[in-house]
């Protein structure tokens, strides 16, 4: 089955409780939250008070998506949250291989996220470090934004690298994901969907993490 972790950054922060209650009874695999610097990507979203709220009102896994330059001053304060994956860009880190262990000493999944025109390559040499590639199908700052259809290609590709490395780390696609993308993302070896307007811009959101999971 398809994990799904719905990005908060499409929820109603006018009525978060309702949206988290919501993802409490969704059957949704993660929550994904994303963390913007305005430096990394042209915009700013939430920080730790925010996501202190949402790690006491959630009882699904976190899934923290880190948009940011140095990430690594902040991984003792991801995992006070509890939470589940913390994935940093390979573009943000100097020392990658440094800050995936860091990671997972300090006890979370390490993930390490690409930009659309950022090579595989980036990850080839952390393979045996990182449990989670998160492959970017937008350019990372806004939600809403249209699919780049070349990620189709580049999950294929990762799916080869990985089975080859003997890597058991997942794979997660973000930005653009609806019934269509996911499908096809899916069948070209995709494990984990992020899904930000196409969940919560639903008449019925729960249906539709149903019907993303059953893809
Ligand atoms: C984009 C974020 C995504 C975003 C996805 O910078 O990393 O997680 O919320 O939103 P949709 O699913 O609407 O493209
Ligand atoms: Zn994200």
């Amino acid at each position: 089955m398809t994990q799904v972790s719905p990005s908060l950054l499409s929820a109603d922060f006018g009525r978060l409780n309702d949206d988290l209650e919501m993802i409490n009874r969704s059957g949704a695999d993660l929550l994904h939250l994303d963390v913007m610097d305005g430096v990394f990507v042209p915009n700013i979203s939430f920080g730790f008070p925010v996501m202190e709220a949402v790690a006491k009102a959630c009882r699904v896994p976190l899934d923290v998506h880190l948009m940011i330059v140095e990430p690594q001053k902040f991984t003792a304060q991801v995992a006070a949250l509890g939470a589940k994956y913390m994935t940093v860009h390979a573009e943000a880190c100097i020392h990658l291989d440094r800050v995936l262990h860091q990671i997972k000493d300090a006890g979370m999944q390490a993930g390490v996220a690409l930009n659309p025109a950022t090579p595989l390559s980036a990850v080839e040499n952390v393979l045996d470090v990182a449990d989670l590639i998160l492959l970017m199908s937008v350019n990372p700052g806004f939600g809403g934004q249209k699919f780049i259809e070349n990620t189709i290609n580049k999950v294929t590709k990762l799916r080869c690298m990985l089975d080859e490395a003997g890597s058991k780390a997942v794979i997660e696609i973000d930005g653009g994901v609806n019934g269509d993308t996911g499908a096809r993302l899916v069948a070209a070896g995709a494990d984990v969907l992020v899904a930000g307007s196409y969940v919560f811009g639903a008449s019925d959101p729960i249906a539709t993490i149903a019907q993303l999971r059953a893809l």
